[in-house]
């Protein structure tokens, strides 16, 4: 109330004052018109006077004179007519003028010889007159005389006055007018939306979590009304988060929740911070057509790690690869994420060209990669890729250096099969450090790894950690096997550690997972959601009453072709599915500058087209390939409608898709095929585990899944989801982190921090 008695004073005086000063100078300006128009009007006929009077007064004519002047005495607003001769003696006088001039002495000419023109505006009592002297000239120019004008201006006053009050009307009404209707779209346009607002964060705070209202979302209102949903999304997720923290303690069980983890890092670490380095980074910036955009890469590794790093707000230092990341940087390199709601920092990495050719292209993935997974592609150990994978493993070692210079005994989270090198490299510099690595693939046995020939070297590197992990015990053994023939070392088969030099690493087994699921709802639906299905289908131009799902990078690891010639068997063998039936490949373009990968897409798109080709009608086929990189967000739509989801990986550390799937379905609907050859087979046993090379077998289980009875299909779902719910993506770090700071690394930091070996032969 105060606010609007206050807001209106404001307007009322603002509008008042502009609107007097718009009055004020349109009825000046309108005054002097006129005023000009009598003068002109005044001039022009003294002058024609001034014509017929000369020669009446060279002549001595007065009574012509008086005539003249009388003639004109009753003209509009003149008031008079006088004639003096050169002497200031009166020739002729229009009758009454002569009274007027006797009490106003003003309105006399000048007498002499030289009169001057005059024109002037005389204030009298009895109001204003308008007053013309011109002087009156003989043939030889001399001057004999004058003659004077005079009009009544008085009507100029009352007009002016007129106008005036017309001003004041005009302005008075014009600001109650401004006044109410600025008031009133105040009210409607922003009072109302923000006590709707108010009323719903009321609601919140109450605890009765009503949807929200229809908020204002364009120009000033767009950042307000954005912070608001966050911060009331922010309050549902804390609530659900202590309401389950609440559930579990009474329940007496105990579930790792990003809370938990970052209480139990805080608890653990003492006040250390946490540094992760992989080769992907989490968020990558992009120029597009409407600025800059920020997107999440298709990666496993940054699905599973996200979670923590939020958590616990360390940070992550990863390659650039977005073309605006160097626009988004600080001058340290750094940028706070996620963008909307940061939680850690990001410290990116620029390699060259040549440094990502040899190092990621070339050592990671066309020889590390296929050394580790069995699928039958053939590594490729190019000397000059190895010479680059060391060169960037300084280079990542030097910024990670950077980052932990004034951070005491760190603890750092290495990933993936990209850094082999790096816990070597990082305890070297910081024996201070508690190092982990983690390999995120399958780690093969110890012949199949030993035809790499820098095997040695990537053992010595890998134990420079104090903690080696691995998805599952049997990626450890092998790995020990390899070290056990390939290095002078001791193996602690009973301890699951490896001894060299005076250092101990220990070999885990941690199924990485992802976050949390938090509750079950109550009452979930009886019902596949199968009109959102159908309407999903009918966007990509299909009719199908069921949906099959596959989401992968493009990879020949993930046994895409096979589970297409799957896909075809099955409606061979069951016809009944043709039109009934359509499969999603969701699969993201990866790594596509070898040529290995290139081949597979092609081969993937007509794999799929020479499929649909052979059932496909004018509404429906078999095989939607979708080949573009899709949101978390896209994807989940199609998790939560699907009739089940297809993993057929020839081989995989763990394949987080398969519990994506999984803890997507809080409807408890959905089967989940799952090749017996990633490691999601271990824990996740109530899915149909297939032989991703068994053609036959895999057509059979998508029958079985489409038809499985829907009691069934839920005690399976609500087994796996209770398994990913306890083993969460939360759990694997605490663990992870848990079993790290059990380790005992050197108390006093190596000085200088940075190793100078690693600055000179790093290449720029
Ligand atoms: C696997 C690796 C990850 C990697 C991901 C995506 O999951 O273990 O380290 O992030 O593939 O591969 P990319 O080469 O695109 O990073």
């Amino acid at each position: 109330m105060r606010l609007t008695y206050r807001l209106s004073s404001a307007l009322i005086s603002a509008v008042a004052v502009v609107s007097l000063a718009f009055a004020f100078f349109q009825t000046r300006a309108d005054t002097l018109g006129l005023r000009r128009d009598l003068q002109n009007h005044a001039q022009v006929l003294a002058e024609s006077l001034v014509r017929s009077a000369e020669p009446l007064v060279a002549r001595h004519a007065n009574r012509e004179l008086q005539r003249l002047v009388d003639r004109f005495k009753d003209r509009e607003q003149i008031a008079g007519i006088s004639v003096y001769d050169a002497g200031g003696n009166p020739l002729a006088i229009t009758s009454g003028l002569a009274r007027r001039v006797e009490q106003n002495p003003v309105l006399l000419p000048e007498p002499g010889a030289e009169v001057a023109p005059v024109d002037k505006f005389v204030k009298l009592a009895s109001g204003t007159i308008h007053m013309v002297t011109l002087p009156l000239h003989a043939d030889d120019d001399m001057v004999i005389g004058d003659l004077s004008l005079f009009h009544d201006a008085a009507y100029i006053d009352l007009q002016a006055a007129a106008m005036w009050r017309r001003a004041f009307t005009g302005v008075f009404i014009q600001t109650i007018l401004i006044v109410a209707v600025t008031l009133l779209t105040l009210r409607w346009g922003v009072g109302r939306p923000l006590r709707r607002m108010a009323d719903w964060l009321q609601d919140l705070r109450m605890g009765s979590g009503s949807t929200p209202p229809d908020m204002p979302n364009q120009g000033e209102f767009e950042p307000l009304t954005r912070e608001v949903r966050r911060l009331a999304s922010s309050l549902t997720e804390a609530r659900a988060a202590a309401a389950n923290e609440a559930r579990l303690r009474d329940s007496g069980e105990s579930s790792w929740t990003p809370e938990r983890l970052r209480v139990f890092v805080q608890t653990r670490l003492g006040g250390s911070r946490l540094f992760a380095v992989s080769n992907r980074e989490p968020y990558e910036h992009s120029h597009r057509a409407g600025g800059i955009e920020c997107s999440v890469p298709a990666s496993g590794l940054v699905t599973a790690m996200e979670p923590i790093l939020r958590a616990c707000d360390g940070t992550w230092v990863a390659q650039a690869t977005g073309d605006a990341d160097r626009d988004t940087v600080d001058e340290y390199d750094r940028v706070r994420v996620p963008p909307d709601h940061p939680q850690y920092s990001l410290r990116r990495v620029w390699l060259t060209e040549e440094e990502e050719r040899g190092f990621y292209f070339g050592f990671a993935n066309e020889g590390l990669w296929p050394l580790c997974h069995i699928a039958h592609t053939r590594p490729l150990f190019r000397v000059e890729d190895w010479e680059y994978y060391q060169t960037v493993n300084r280079k990542f070692a030097e910024a990670l250096l950077e980052e932990m210079e004034f951070e005491e005994s760190p603890v750092v989270l290495v990933q993936d099969y990209h850094f082999a090198l790096l816990p070597r490299l990082i305890k070297d510099a910081r024996p201070d450090a508690r190092v982990a690595i983690f390999w995120h693939i399958p780690w093969p046995n110890a012949e199949a790894f030993g035809i790499c020939p820098w095997q040695a070297e990537l053992l010595d590197g890998l134990l420079g950690a104090d903690l080696i992990g691995f998805h599952l015990q049997a990626h450890c053994n092998n790995f020990l096997d390899t070290v056990d023939r390939a290095l002078e070392s001791r193996i602690e088969r009973e301890h699951f550690a490896v001894n060299r030099n005076g250092h101990s690493s220990l070999v885990r087994p941690f199924p990485i997972s992802v976050a949390g699921i938090l509750e079950e709802p109550a009452a979930p639906p009886l019902e596949l959601p199968h009109v959102e299905r159908v309407r999903l289908l009918d966007k990509l131009g299909v009719r199908a009453s069921f949906l099959g799902i596959g989401v992968d990078r493009v990879d020949y690891t993930k046994g895409i072709p096979e589970r297409f010639r799957a896909i075809e068997r099955f409606f061979e063998k069951y016809p009944a599915y043709r039109r009934e039936f359509t499969f999603v490949q969701i699969g993201s373009p990866s790594r596509t500058q070898i040529r290995r990968y290139q081949e597979l897409m092609e081969e993937v798109v007509q794999e799929a087209e020479r499929i649909n080709r052979r059932f496909q009608t004018s509404d429906w086929k078999p095989i939607v390939f979708l080949n573009r990189h899709h949101s978390h967000k896209e994807i989940l739509q199609y998790y939560r409608t699907a009739d089940f989801c297809l993993v057929t990986s020839l081989h995989d550390g763990m394949n987080l898709v398969a519990k994506e799937f999984v803890a997507s379905r809080d409807d408890l609907h959905g089967v989940l095929i799952l090749s017996r050859f990633a490691g999601a087979a271990h824990e996740l046993g109530d899915a149909l585990p297939v032989n991703p090379y068994d053609t036959e077998q895999i057509a059979d289980s998508i029958r079985h899944a489409l038809e499985m009875r829907p009691e069934e299909r839920r005690m399976r779902m609500q087994r796996m989801r209770a398994t990913v719910r306890e083993h969460n993506v939360y759990r694997w770090a605490g663990k992870l982190i848990e079993e790290l700071c059990e380790t005992r690394p050197a108390k006093v930091p190596a000085a200088p921090y940075l190793v100078p070996t690693l600055m000179t032969r790093s290449a720029s």
